[in-house]
């Protein structure tokens, strides 16, 4: 259970929700809660934390982050347990990360206490806006900006923290169709790859309208400059199942160290399973599809969980996964990852955390 401190200052909204939330849940990030949180750094401390209506905030046009978009941010998901508790899937991987993310900015990290409680006492304050529908659940986004005022080029003295809710139905509703990547990429050796920092979004976006515009779902991201070794795919990382091996790409500093990828591999080792997590080419990939060996592929992530792919387009090649039905993998992970952040089973490795 999260120990809850209560050192923020809260000023509830005249306007908010009177009852839990109902079917059906606004697609994903489209509605936002009542409240948010918010907490300013300035003189290299984070002061004035406190938890407000839901509002617009004031910035001036020369603030940091509209130029050089010092910006990083976070995803988590609250879930409404079958008994009726709300619990958050494993926040302080979030934590850890966001932290990782603040330092390669060149941002101020954020203490363990401010952002688990910031989390935790906004979730709670919005409990009604935890959905029951199945598969939903309240989406936390905690992000960072810079905000000092100043066009000259170099890391900002001030910063807002804050952190807002939107309850979130499922993700994807249907198996995935992917075009692999033979022209744009998503992060570099040296780059913020690993990072959850704004500017990956931002750069990805123009890969994602031209495969959106040919009727793919989602990108696969390869490394340049020759768009042979395997990243991930949009917002998830993926994995391949190869005869009876899972195969992911290992962290790398391009692809990021997905919460739900370390959960599932986690899952797949204590039920027994191989998984190696290397660097995975096309190639070993066409290799499997044409020997019948690719079982099974999917991505991994908070807003989506495990989504199956349908088919991977490569230059002008198809691959079709085997039937849904078939899948050695992506079903029973998803069912169990799922059990477990709705308290259907015991929660064996600890991941909830009760608020
Ligand atoms: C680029 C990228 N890769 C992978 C993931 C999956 O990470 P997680 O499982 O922590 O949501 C995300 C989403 O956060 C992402 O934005």
């Amino acid at each position: 259970m999260a120990t809850l401190t209560h050192r923020f200052e809260v000023t509830l909204s005249d306007t908010a929700r009177k009852e839990q939330i109902s079917s059906p849940v606004p697609d994903f990030g489209s509605v936002t809660t009542d409240h948010m949180f918010i907490a300013e750094y300035a003189n290299g401390q984070w002061v004035n934390a406190r938890i407000t209506p839901f509002q617009n905030i004031p910035m001036g046009p020369a603030s940091s982050v509209f130029h050089y978009g010092q910006a990083i941010f976070e995803g988590i998901k609250a879930y409404r347990q079958v008994d009726g508790k709300v619990k958050i899937f494993r926040p302080e991987k979030n934590w850890e990360r966001f932290n990782t993310s603040a330092e390669r900015m060149a941002m101020p990290t954020i203490p363990r206490d401010l952002f688990m409680d910031s989390i935790t006492e906004l979730v709670q304050i919005e409990n009604l806006w935890v959905p029951d529908e199945e598969g939903s659940s309240l989406y936390i986004r905690p992000f960072m900006i810079a905000t000092e005022e100043l066009l000259r080029v170099k890391p900002s003295d001030n910063f807002l923290y804050m952190v807002l809710l939107s309850p979130a139905a499922n993700y994807y509703s249907k198996p995935l169709n992917i075009l692999v990547s033979d022209h744009y990429t998503r992060a570099d050796y040296g780059g913020t790859g690993f990072a959850k920092a704004a500017g990956n979004y931002a750069r990805a976006m123009k890969g994602q309208v031209e495969a959106r515009a040919k009727g793919y779902d989602q990108m696969l991201w390869m490394e340049s400059p020759d768009y042979k070794y395997i990243q991930e795919s949009g917002t998830m990382n993926v994995f391949f199942a190869i005869g009876e091996t899972l195969v992911t790409p290992a962290l790398d500093g391009c692809i990021l160290d997905g919460v739900t990828r370390d959960s599932i591999i986690q899952l797949v080792r204590n039920a027994g399973h191989k998984i190696e997590e290397r660097r995975i080419t096309i190639d070993e990939v066409l290799w499997a599809h044409k020997n019948n060996l690719l079982r099974d592929a999917f991505g991994t992530g908070t807003a989506a969980s495990v989504a199956p792919f349908q088919k991977i387009t490569y230059k002008s090649m198809d691959l079709e996964l085997p039937p849904m039905a078939e899948r050695p993998f992506s079903n029973d992970l998803k069912t169990e990852l799922d059990k477990i952040k709705y308290g259907q089973t015991p929660d064996i490795f600890n991941w909830m955390l009760e608020i």
